[in-house]
């Protein structure tokens, strides 16, 4: 392959060339006769064009068109026709070539869906067009025909077959010569392809023309219409290679901004980029994260949820963050569904490709442990990293707020206010063995280190079992809901209420009722209502569908006391006092209750039930995040969380070792385990 000054000193040689002979063989520098007419203009002409200038790099249909016209023109002006079998066989040829030209650049437009099958054929004709209609074969026969009907092969026809010869060598020039010569590319720049279309002004479609060369993401590209030198042309990231058919496509993403928007035809591989355009990559942020594309942003993305079009060779993961540049400013995203298929059309194919949904979660405020939304979108068809951003974690956080878990697969913490989580009641949701009651427990060890008395009403007894030593010495016994009042005005902070399996419903609720009862009066008359969200204490109803049941799976009286217990909740708040319910059977639980919890923390969750409630929270786009959270990661919405947003986290791990037994407590049966039932 040779650089364009070679390819026009070698053009100008041989055209000084082909004068020469003409001027040898007719007298004449260009010569006048019919026939020399046709082997002068169309043959070596023709040759010397299509040669070194108009088709070096390959033939287009378009190019067939004009030869073959030109051709079967000069044929037919020059009265060539009616001489002989072969002219007529070389226009007949030509139209037939011409025809399968125009019906390949038909069938073969970009952008529509068109058939398959119809699709292979006009790729078949525009192989067989472009490999005969190119001109050095084309004209190669008019050049070759014409001199044997005119001079045969004479001795006077020398010197013309020698200058077809001399020309087909040179276009051949062997590499090596090339290279000893240092006539040909500069090294490291082989032809890899033409420019298909432009898709956005940054991102346009290619395809390979070499079988040879291989390609993965991350090779760089100059985008040019000639061999072009380290500081020609754009720079351009294969961002994905695309198997279409028996074809090779690239998506290329230009990597400078230089103001040059004309679209150059082709694009050339540069090998060892860091070192040969190491100037012109420095400092460029695509490049240097170009390990973090995960793809670009799609059409009908919102402020709020982004739709990305997720690179073929990505795999995103639900709960991950991703990050795009909007201005200076690097928004972050949570992915809330990973994979959705879509199928668009490339060059008349349909190919199939994903998408992936993102959540804005805002800009990292390492100040407040939190992220501030923002308010505007970024481009259609701009990058989308993987989280560039790293937060800054030695921020000390405020006195009620606590850090629950992070983000998956980052060091973003997630921080929930321990005094909203109170005031404005909690629910914690979940299947069997997610990890409900480890979440509560972590909330109660949590509040009383800052002073909030907390009640649990708990059956199984599991709670003695799993808190901590220092939650344990601050326990006090409430035998009977009469000793709620002893337990508020001791200097403990955490009061156990252990109530037997064999109760009625009536009973336990009457006892949740008395215990709501209470401790509204208590706190009423020690600290008054309150007129900011000051928590003073916190109720916390494990398995709280057998404490306050849905009217549909109880009795008439239990659902009139689980009634009261609903209004009580709803007037405590200006108290302080708040409820943190834990079940994990929504559909069994008191709605008019749950509903007035305005924080929720969700594991995986697969009724009904739960999945219509938790999309009145945060929007039906979450709904198919609940079926891939993994152990341990939970969805956190409501005033509580610092983040506005919902948001997918894992939990802090905490070990908690199983507290053995007494003998008094296995025989009263308060670990007796109940069958859960199936959702
Ligand atoms: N944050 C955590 N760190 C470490 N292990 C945990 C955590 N949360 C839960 N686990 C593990 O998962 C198990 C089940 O947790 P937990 O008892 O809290 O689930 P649950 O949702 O309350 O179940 P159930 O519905 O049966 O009451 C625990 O015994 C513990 O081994
Ligand atoms: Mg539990």
């Amino acid at each position: 392959m040779m650089t364009k000054g070679v390819r026009l000193a070698f053009f100008v040689f041989s055209l000084v060339l082909l004068l020469g002979v003409s001027y040898l063989t007719t007298g004449s520098l260009i010569p006048m006769g019919k026939s020399d007419i046709i082997w002068f203009s169309m043959g070596g002409l023709m040759i010397l064009l299509g040669s070194f200038l108009v088709e070096y790099f390959y033939t287009s249909p378009g190019d067939v068109l004009v030869n073959t016209s030109a051709l079967a023109l000069s044929i037919f002006l020059n009265g060539l026709f009616p001489t002989g079998w072969h002219w007529q066989s070389i226009v007949i040829g030509s139209a037939i070539l011409f025809l399968l030209a125009t019906l390949s650049i038909l069938l073969g437009e970009p952008y529509e869906e068109k058939n398959a099958t119809l699709q292979y054929v006009a790729r078949i004709f525009m192989k067989v067009s472009t490999k005969i209609g190119r001109s050095t074969v084309l004209f190669s026969i008019a050049f070759l025909l014409a001199v044997n009907t005119v001079y045969g092969f004479e001795k006077s026809s020398i010197p013309l077959y020698g200058f077809w010869v001399l020309v087909t060598l040179l276009r051949t020039f062997p590499k090596e010569i090339l290279d000893v010569l240092k006539l040909g590319q500069p090294s490291g720049t082989p032809l890899l392809g033409r420019v298909l279309f432009h898709h956005a002004p940054k991102v346009l479609f290619g395809e390979v023309l070499t079988e040879k060369e291989r390609l993965s993401f991350g090779d760089v590209v100059i985008i040019s219409n000639d061999y072009p030198s380290m500081d020609d042309g754009q720079l351009g990231l294969i961002i994905e290679i695309i198997s279409l058919r028996n074809r090779r496509l690239v998506r290329i993403y230009r990597l400078d901004d230089r103001e040059d928007q004309s679209t150059p035809a082709k694009f050339f591989k540069i090998k060892n980029p860091s070192e040969t355009v190491s100037d012109r990559l420095m400092g460029n942020l695509i490049w240097e994260n170009r390990d973090k594309i995960v793809g670009l942003l799609d059409k009908g993305s919102m402020i709020g949820l982004l739709k990305v079009e997720v690179l073929n060779h990505v795999e995103l993961e639900t709960g991950v963050l991703v990050e795009a540049k909007v201005g200076d400013t690097n928004v972050i995203y949570q992915v809330t569904n990973a994979t959705i298929w879509a199928e668009s059309i490339i060059e008349g194919n349909k190919v199939d490709y994903k998408l992936a949904e993102a959540q804005q979660l805002g800009v990292w405020d390492s100040k407040n442990l939190s992220f501030n939304s923002y308010g505007w979108l970024p481009e259609e068809n701009s990058l989308i990293f993987k989280t560039l951003t790293e937060p800054i974690t030695h921020a000390k956080p405020e006195k009620m707020v606590h850090i629950v878990g992070k983000i998956p697969k980052s060091s973003f913490p997630v921080c929930i206010d321990l005094q909203k989580l109170v005031v404005l009641h909690t629910a914690i949701l979940g299947t069997t063995g997610s990890g409900k009651t480890y979440l509560a427990l972590e909330l109660i060890e949590e509040l009383i280190k800052r002073n909030v008395k907390v009640i649990c009403v708990d059956r199984a007894g599991e709670y003695r079992r799993r808190l901590r030593d220092e939650a344990l010495d601050n326990i006090f016994e409430i035998e009977t809901t009469d000793q709620v009042t002893n337990f508020l005005q001791s200097d403990k902070l955490l009061g156990l209420y252990e109530f037997a399996a064999c109760q009625t419903d009536v009973d336990v609720a009457n006892s949740v009722a008395t215990i709501m009862e209470t401790v509204s009066r208590w706190c009423e008359d020690n600290h008054g209502v309150l007129d900011f969200n000051e928590a003073k204490l916190c109720v916390v109803l494990e398995e709280a569908h057998n404490l306050i049941p849905e009217y549909m799976f109880t009795t008439k009286d239990t659902s009139d006391i689980v009634n009261r217990v609903s209004r009580d909740i709803f007037q405590c708040r200006k108290l302080g006092i708040g409820v943190v319910l834990v079940t994990q059977r929504t559909a069994n639980v008191s709605k008019s209750i749950l509903t007035q919890c305005n924080t929720i923390f969700s594991f995986s969750v697969y009724d009904n039930t739960s999945l219509d409630l938790l999309a009145n929270y945060m929007g039906s786009h979450f709904t198919t995040v609940f079926s891939n959270l993994k152990k341990r990661q939970i969805v956190l919405v409501g005033s509580a969380s610092l983040i506005d947003r919902p948001v997918i986290l894992e939990l802090t791990e905490i070990k908690r070792p199983l507290r053995e037994l007494t003998a008094g407590e296995e025989e009263s049966g308060a670990n007796t385990q109940e069958e859960d039932l199936p959702f």
